[in-house]
């Protein structure tokens, strides 16, 4: 078959990675990167480190207005569409780059594969909500990361496009802790010492758009004893100008190389995020996660207490930080050898 595997923003080149090297061996896949993230440390860094090749085609739309965006993204994803005639569409996650792809693949009858499907915080302030609900209704294979989001679809009524697959990153994160081992010098590049340090990321727009949460945020994360080490999002960076103070506590750095990023989880004591990967990576790596949000996807690492969330503008939390215990065990929540069982559905299409 001809597929076309259509990646826009970060986390989508992750769960990308293995998916694509098993792929190629059996069909035509063409890598479609619409542009959406764009920054090296974003972008070409990730598939370098990860070993992705370069994108086949690369829609360069670049950042504006979601509306914007989106239809810019689709007319390309179209033109490239009309013009190779794929026979499937492979779409990662939530994001605008997702429900493009979607809509367009859905509009031309191509038949969609969603990874990352049956995923619902409840909460339709999240663009990502809207754009996990659209693909995962227009999609014809859902390929879902959790038990839970299995149960979502088929009380969706989507019981028979779905398959119970586990979630990619896992095979990602696996397929590289050794080799990150191997080549990261973050520890020692940042001078930090195993267990005392802490690693903060945020980009969710009702954190990071709101300025006083924000502010809010990094005040009480920089009561912590330890030090913080923030790799700031570039919609972060965007927002955090001269008039914040941030605390000597945090250090603020770029994003960091995939490689680098999972060898500092991997040695944190603790991992405080609104992301939703790096919250499966936490429970993966076995660290403490503080998710500063009200609600999650991933509610099995909450309801397995390896999960604590926070709402960033409770009065203060950092004390509710420093004291939260994960227990000894852990059930597998997210699956093994995840990318052959998908390749194995693909190859029967
Ligand atoms: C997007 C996804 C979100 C995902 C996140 C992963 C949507 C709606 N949101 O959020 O689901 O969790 O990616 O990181 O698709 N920017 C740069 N350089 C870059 C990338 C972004 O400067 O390489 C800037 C953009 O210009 C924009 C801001 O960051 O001002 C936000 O980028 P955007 O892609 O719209 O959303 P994210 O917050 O990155
Ligand atoms: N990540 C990275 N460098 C960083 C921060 C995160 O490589 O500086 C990786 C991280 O290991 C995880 C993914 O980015 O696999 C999470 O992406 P992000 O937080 O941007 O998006 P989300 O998962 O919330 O959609």
């Amino acid at each position: 078959m001809k597929i076309f595997s259509i990646v826009g923003a970060r986390p989508q080149f992750i769960k990308l990675a293995p998916l694509s090297k098993l792929l190629s061996q059996f069909h035509e896949e063409i890598i479609v990167h619409t542009g959406q993230h764009y920054d090296y440390q974003m972008s070409e860094r990730i598939f370098k480190d990860l070993g992705i090749r370069s994108p086949d085609i690369h829609l360069e739309i670049g950042h504006s207005n979601a509306t914007v965006q989106i239809t810019e993204m689709m007319l390309k994803l179209e033109e490239a569409m009309i013009e190779q005639k794929p026979d499937l569409i492979i779409v990662f996650g939530d994001t605008n780059s997702t429900i493009a792809g979607a809509l367009i693949a859905a509009k031309l009858c191509i038949p969609i594969v969603h990874i990352e499907a049956g995923l619902r915080s409840y909460n339709r302030n999240m663009p990502e909500e809207v754009n996990r609900i659209v693909t995962d209704h227009v999609s014809r294979f859902l390929f879902a990361p959790t038990k839970t989001a299995s149960d979502i679809l088929k009380n969706e009524g989507l019981e028979e496009f779905t398959f119970l697959t586990g979630d990619i990153m896992v095979d990602t994160i696996r397929n590289n802790s050794k080799i990150a081992l191997e080549k990261s010098n973050i520890i020692s590049d940042l001078s930090l010492t195993e267990n005392h340090y802490n690693v903060l990321t945020l980009h969710r727009n009702y954190n990071v758009d709101h300025p006083e949460i924000l502010s809010h945020v990094l005040d009480e994360i920089g009561q912590l004893d330890e030090i913080t080490i923030f790799p700031v999002h570039p919609r972060t960076k965007k927002k955090i100008t001269d008039e914040y103070s941030v605390s000597k506590n945090i250090q603020m750095i770029e994003p960091l190389g995939y490689l680098d990023f999972i060898t500092l989880e991997s040695f944190a004591k603790r991992i405080i995020t609104d992301s939703g990967g790096i919250q499966k990576e936490a429970y993966i790596l076995k660290k403490p996660c503080i998710t500063l949000r009200t609600e999650t996807e991933w509610v099995e690492t909450v309801e397995e207490k390896w999960n604590l969330l926070i709402n960033p503008g409770k009065q203060t939390f950092f004390e509710e930080i420093a004291s939260f215990k994960v227990p000894e065990n852990q059930a597998n929540i997210f699956g093994e050898n995840v990318t052959i069982k998908m390749v194995e559905i693909i190859n029967e299409i």
